[in-house]
């Protein structure tokens, strides 16, 4: 960490080219903003009061919905460019040592060519990231001398023809003393094709006072890809989908086809030889135990998978705690607020909410529980229901240790089945049943001997 300096985040722009009410820095890739992403890179370089994001398209929205990151906010009320956005941050800075700008529209940008960019500014020049670019539309252009040095940078809106054929584009990232920042920013001028303050002009100021302008190349292009619209929004998804499956199978865990997988989130802990088949969306905050197989097409938002455990297709788990060697789904779903313990199993079409299910008890088909405490080996029959809701309030279903429920069973709560308790197929349960003994509630059957069919009659209507 570098206590002298200070980073500025350029985010208050509208991003038009989305067609969006929600402003740019806003729209996510992984699950994040945009501009999260940014600040996350800027952390790694120093602490939060030393970063300063410039806001303005969509108001407030955007420092609510970041105050947890807790950077500093300076509003720009009128977007002038961004020489003019660079200005409204000056007054925040404590100044004294080097200012970083980066943009938020630039999401993956990583910490270490910051660092470098940083380090190639020092006390008394200007440094910019350039980048070479196949396809440098859109880009400002690295202007350089007959000497190859560096003259200044033109906007694509700028550019001769002849200006236009330059493949070395301007990331937009730059690193400068804040003595230097604060003495051209005041000379920066507006007359060029948008009629605004360009950053970039501060390169031929620089060049002008003598100062010598450093230009860092990045490697990797999609490092300081800028999203404009959304189908470059798709693609950085992509790229930043395909760096956290490399580093997930770079850890030990196996994913059958790293370009269907997608993390919108992190994942704090995991253990190796997990297996994750296609199609599965992992969003929020995860913790998956070691050998736990994730079938395809199953969602697993900020849940916790124990050991061994194995989720088959089609299954969606919210907020919820799994314990070891359980066996979920095909096609369950299990909803926040609840834990399974070790060796569980929830089969198909099972819904479980808010509910605790102790040590080896089997739901396997085609059931709901719901605010439901559910005890060890119990076996729930097929089609059972927790009628937990009156239309008015929830109401509580406890099913103690070794507890039988036969098929089709309604529990009506507020109840209670004792331990070891059986249940007959077909109850509707409206009382506490008693451990170790068998209840039902189940009209009679009965026959009629004799009995016989309606038959058709043979007689054709409107004859
Ligand atoms: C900018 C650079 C260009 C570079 C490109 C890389 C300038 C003049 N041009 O162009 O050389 O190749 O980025 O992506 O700097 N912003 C504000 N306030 C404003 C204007 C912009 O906060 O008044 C913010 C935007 O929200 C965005 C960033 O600054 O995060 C860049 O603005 P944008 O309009 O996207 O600049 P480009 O035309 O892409
Ligand atoms: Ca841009």
């Amino acid at each position: 960490m570098d206590n002298k300096l200070e980073i500025i985040i350029l985010a208050a722009g509208q991003g038009t080219r989305l067609k969006s009410a929600i402003p740019k820095v806003m729209h996510q890739i992984g699950g994040n903003a945009l501009l999260e992403h940014v600040i996350t890179a800027a952390r790694h370089l120093t602490v939060a009061e030393h970063i300063t994001v410039v806001y303005g398209h969509g108001g407030e929205t955007v420092p609510n919905a970041l105050a947890h990151t807790g950077v500093q906010w300076a509003k720009q009320e009128q977007q002038h460019g961004t020489g003019h956005a660079v200005a409204q941050a000056l007054p925040h800075l404590k100044g004294g040592g080097t200012v970083l700008i980066l943009f938020g529209d630039v999401p993956l940008v990583q910490p270490a060519t910051l660092t470098r960019l940083v380090s190639a500014a020092g006390q008394d020049s200007l440094a910019i990231l350039t980048v070479e670019l196949d396809n440098p539309y859109g880009y400002g252009r690295i202007v350089r001398n007959e000497t190859g040095a560096v003259a200044r940078i033109v906007e694509e809106k700028d550019a001769t023809p002849q200006e236009k054929t330059i493949t070395e584009g301007n990331s937009g990232v730059m690193a400068v003393p804040h003595q230097l920042l604060a003495r051209w920013l005041p000379q920066l001028g507006n007359s060029n094709a948008q009629g605004e303050y360009y950053l970039t002009d501060l390169v031929g100021l620089a060049v002008a006072d003598g100062v010598s302008v450093k230009a860092a190349k990045v490697g990797d292009a999609d490092e300081v890809f800028g999203v404009n619209n959304r189908e470059q929004l798709a693609y950085l998804e992509r790229v930043y989908q395909a760096r956290l499956a490399q580093r997930l199978m770079a850890e030990g865990v196996t994913l059958r086809d790293p370009a269907r997988f997608d993390l919108r989130g992190e994942i704090l802990e995991h253990g190796t030889d997990i297996e994750i088949d296609v199609n599965v969306v992992l969003e929020g905050r995860l913790t998956i135990g070691a050998r736990v197989k994730i079938g395809p097409h199953c969602v697993i938002r900020n849940a916790s998978i124990g050991d061994d455990t194995i989720i088959e297709a089609h299954s969606m788990i919210d907020a919820a705690v799994i314990g070891a060697g359980c066996r979920i789904g095909p096609f369950a779903r299990i909803r926040p607020e609840t834990h399974l313990a070790d060796h569980v199993h929830v089969g198909n079409f099972v819904e479980l909410k808010k509910s605790n299910v102790a040590a080896g008890s089997k739901i396997n088909h085609l059931s709901y529980v719901g605010d439901s405490t559910v005890g060890a080996g119990v076996n729930i029959g097929a089609g059972t229901i927790t009628c937990n809701y009156d239309g008015a309030n929830k109401h509580q279903t406890i099913i103690e240790d070794g507890a039988f429920i036969g098929s089709d069973t309604q529990l009506v709560a507020p109840v209670r089945v004792g331990k070891n308790a059986t249940i007959g197929a077909g109850s509707t349960i409206t009382h506490d049943a008693p451990a170790d003994a068998l209840t039902l509630s189940r009209s009679k059957q009965m026959t009629l001997q004799g009995w016989k069919r309606p038959q058709k009659s043979s007689v054709k209507s409107g004859e």
